[in-house]
């Protein structure tokens, strides 16, 4: 396979790393500077359409920068120029459509940390693709880190073998709490309602068995959803054969509003999901986003997050298939 197009130039990020022989982001900027117009770019991604791809599961994540990307109507477009299908977005964060396919990434606090997690990882569909727009670049902090998903499983197996093959072989079960009605004071805040698009207990019961959870009804009309049994890890085709920390573990366990232990009930001892969170943090790879940045994750491959920051922030987000 060709690494080099001839209508991208390869750049640089501070923060890229290299991963396992590959530069994590890929950075693809205009071939010069003033070639950076939205028609340029639109006509250089369908024309490329499958090298375009290819990178994104070579490298794992491609940043494209340096071009003249104003709103959520060019991102649409530059999403809209592969032809991938849309997904769905179902999970606990709360969004707000914005145009077409575009949404707001999270409208929680921009306080608070978004832990790290593959995006939809508990449902049946995961998108195969996460794309963010950077609309306005946060001043300080608000970056969108990002985890090769296979370091870490290497890094766990590395470490605590017996507890890794212990989770694999019995699965893991998880619960997440949602109030009813939507509240963003918490990137957590999604009520059931929205999330399952009905009011109706016994309708929201159904839409949760079709995506593998189960309810159980809380005194205050809150929602308590049960996943599980999941993996802990799953390698995808076209991958390498890595084996993905494809969970949410971390995240998860032993939270107020969430728990994770293994699909027998076995407790999740505190010093795994302790040292898991700090191989995480230790394996992230961060940029600084600048106006106009469009992020193509594979979200098969890696983790990703949102530090707190100042405001004003804006980066939106698409979902695909
Ligand atoms: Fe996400």
């Amino acid at each position: 396979m060709e690494y080099t197009c001839k209508d991208f130039k390869v750049g640089k990020c501070e923060g890229e790393k290299v991963v396992d022989g590959e530069t994590m982001p890929l950075v693809l900027q205009p071939t010069e500077p003033s070639n950076n117009d939205l028609e340029t770019l639109l006509e250089a991604l369908k024309k490329n359409k499958e090298w375009f791809e290819q990178m994104i599961i070579k490298n794992s994540a491609v940043l494209l920068r340096g071009y003249d990307v104003q709103n959520a109507v060019d991102f649409n477009e530059i999403v809209e120029a592969f032809g991938w299908d849309d997904i769905r977005y179902v999970g606990p964060a709360p969004r707000t459509h914005v145009h077409k396919r575009v949404w707001t990434a999270n409208e929680g606090p921009l306080s608070q940390f978004i832990y790290y997690h593959h995006e939809m990882v508990l449902m049946n569909e995961t998108p195969n693709k996460v794309i963010l727009f950077c609309e306005v670049p946060p001043p300080e902090g608000g970056e969108t880190p990002f985890v090769p998903s296979f370091r870490v499983t290497e890094r766990m197996l590395e470490e605590l073998p017996e507890a890794v093959e212990e989770m694999e072989k019995k699965g893991l079960k998880y619960t997440l709490t949602a109030v009813s009605k939507n509240d963003t004071s918490s990137m957590r805040g999604r009520g059931w309602e929205d999330a399952f698009g009905t009011s109706d207990h016994a309708e929201a019961e159904k839409r949760a068995k079709a995506m593998g959870m189960d309810i159980e009804w809380l005194p205050n009309n809150g929602a308590k959803t049960i996943l599980g049994p999941r993996s802990l890890t799953k390698v995808f085709d076209g991958r390498k054969g890595r084996r993905m920390w494809f969970n949410t573990v971390v995240g998860m366990h032993g939270k107020e509003i969430s728990s994770a232990t293994m699909a027998d009930g076995t407790e999740i001892p505190e010093k795994v999901a302790k040292r898991c969170e700090e191989i995480i943090e230790e394996e992230s790879i961060q940029f600084k986003w600048e106006k106009g940045d469009v992020l193509f994750l594979d979200n098969l491959a890696l983790l990703h997050g949102r530090r707190p920051s100042l405001p004003p922030r804006k980066v939106l987000v698409a979902t695909c298939m």
